[in-house]
Order: structure tokens, then C-alpha cells, then sequence
């Protein structure tokens, strides 16, 4: 059986290019409460592949002020990183614009690297058009699951010291600030910005609580 991070995230969400009455696709209830907002909608996690870069990274330049380049993907999927999309179903509205070949929008995608008894995650984005909508939330919860599911204790990670957003969801998450990268960032005009390091224990009142 196929137990990697990839594979147990496209497993839990099912998957949208499968006949329903064989998989069916999980519905997650968001929690916006906009009235332009789709209450419901189907979602899978799908493994990105090279084929997906375009859209990805189409994404990222949107997303930051320092987006990551194709390489940086590229470079991360052929290391075997757990990197996947969070695909959602076409609404009505967004079927003309933005919907994949399978009926599917690109919500967002998360790229992650595994250590020892760790789980780094590199990369955590949600498309503009859909944030706020609980997705982050979602991808976050389900990476922790599996990692921990793959023996993890500890999420890691690094976040702009400005990316107040960022910042925000991760401590809503339970994240716990552990440390400071001075000037690990690019910042523009030759200026660096300083990292927020952060973690997460995945399994509290472990003997590795103690650790920082
Ligand atoms: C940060 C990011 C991933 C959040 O994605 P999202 O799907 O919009 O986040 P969620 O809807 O799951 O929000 C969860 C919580 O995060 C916090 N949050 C998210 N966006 C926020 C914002 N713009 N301002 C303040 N808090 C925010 C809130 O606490 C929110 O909970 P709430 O909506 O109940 O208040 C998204 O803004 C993004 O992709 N930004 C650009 C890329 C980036 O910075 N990635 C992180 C790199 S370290």
C-alpha cells in the first residue's frame, strides 16, 4: 500500500476525477458566510505533477511579492516532496474562466519536506479569489493529520515576519513562534526580511513537548 503524505491526502479527499458512485468526493462546508460565496462545494487533494506547474505557479505570482519560481516546484517534486493541490469543484460562475480540464478549480497547494521526526512545510498557498474561506485552515489540519499519521511529531516552518495573515493562521492553528532568521528572506531593492521560525506539536503531552 501506497502510505506516502501524497497519497494519504488524495485518499482522504477523494478525488474528482473519479466516478462518484466509485469515490465519492468529500463536501466541505466552508465558513464564509459571503453571499458571493459557495457554502458548499466539492474538494480533492490531487498530486501536483510537472503538467501542473503553469496553474501553480500562475497562482503564486499572484499570491506574493516574492513568489516562488518553477524551480523551486520543480526542484521540490523531483526531491519526492509531498506537494499537492487542493482542487475544488467548478461553480456555475467560475465554469468559463477558471475550471480545469476535469471540472475542477485550483483552490490552492501546499509543498512540504519530511525530516527524521518532522514535517517542514514549505509552501502554503490559497488562490486570491478563494481565501478567506477556510481552505489554509484546511489544508493545515490535513497535513498535520498525515504527518502524524507518517510518524511526525513536530510541523516547522518559517513565515515573513510581516505576512500578518500568514502569521495568523498559523497561531490560530496552534502553531508556537520558536525562533527568529535574521534576515533569511529576499526583500526587494536588496533589502532581507527577518523569518519567523514556527512549530507545531503534533503530539501534545509527548516527552517531545520539551522540545523547542
Ligand atoms: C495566508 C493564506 C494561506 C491564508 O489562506 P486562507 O485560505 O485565506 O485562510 P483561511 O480562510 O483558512 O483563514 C484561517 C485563519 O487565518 C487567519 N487569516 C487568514 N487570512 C487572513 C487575513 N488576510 N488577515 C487576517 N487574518 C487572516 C484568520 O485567523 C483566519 O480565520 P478566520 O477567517 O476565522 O478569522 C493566504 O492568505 C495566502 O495564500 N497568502 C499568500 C501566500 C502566503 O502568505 N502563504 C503563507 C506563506 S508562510
Amino acid at each position: 500500500m501506497d502510505t506516502s503524505v501524497n497519497a494519504l491526502l488524495v485518499a482522504m479527499a477523494g478525488g474528482l476525477a473519479r466516478p462518484a458512485a466509485v469515490n465519492p468526493p468529500r463536501t466541505w462546508t466552508a465558513p464564509d458566510t459571503r453571499p458571493d460565496c459557495a457554502r458548499e462545494r466539492r474538494i480533492a487533494f490531487a498530486p501536483m505533477t510537472e503538467a501542473d506547474l503553469d496553474a501553480v505557479h500562475a497562482v503564486e505570482s499572484c499570491a506574493y511579492a516574492h513568489p516562488w519560481s518553477r524551480k523551486h516546484f520543480r526542484d521540490s517534486l523531483q526531491s519526492g516532496y509531498p506537494a499537492v493541490l487542493l482542487l475544488g469543484e467548478a461553480l456555475p460562475h467560475e465554469r468559463a474562466q477558471t475550471a480545469r480540464a476535469d471540472g475542477s478549480v485550483l483552490l490552492g497547494y501546499l509543498v512540504a519536506m519530511p525530516g527524521v521526526d518532522e514535517m517542514h512545510l514549505l509552501n502554503v498557498t490559497v488562490a486570491p479569489a478563494h481565501q478567506r474561506q477556510g481552505w489554509a485552515r484546511f489544508m493545515l489540519d490535513a497535513l498535520a493529520l498525515w504527518s502524524r499519521a507518517q510518524g511526525a511529531q513536530w510541523l516547522w516552518l518559517e513565515v515573513r515576519e510581516s505576512n500578518a495573515p500568514a502569521r495568523r493562521l498559523y497561531e490560530r492553528h496552534g502553531f508556537k513562534q520558536v525562533g527568529l532568521r535574521k534576515g533569511y528572506y529576499p526583500a526587494g531593492h536588496l533589502q532581507r526580511e527577518d523569518a519567523v521560525v514556527m512549530s507545531l506539536n503534533l503530539v501534545p503531552g509527548d516527552a517531545a513537548e520539551a522540545r523547542p
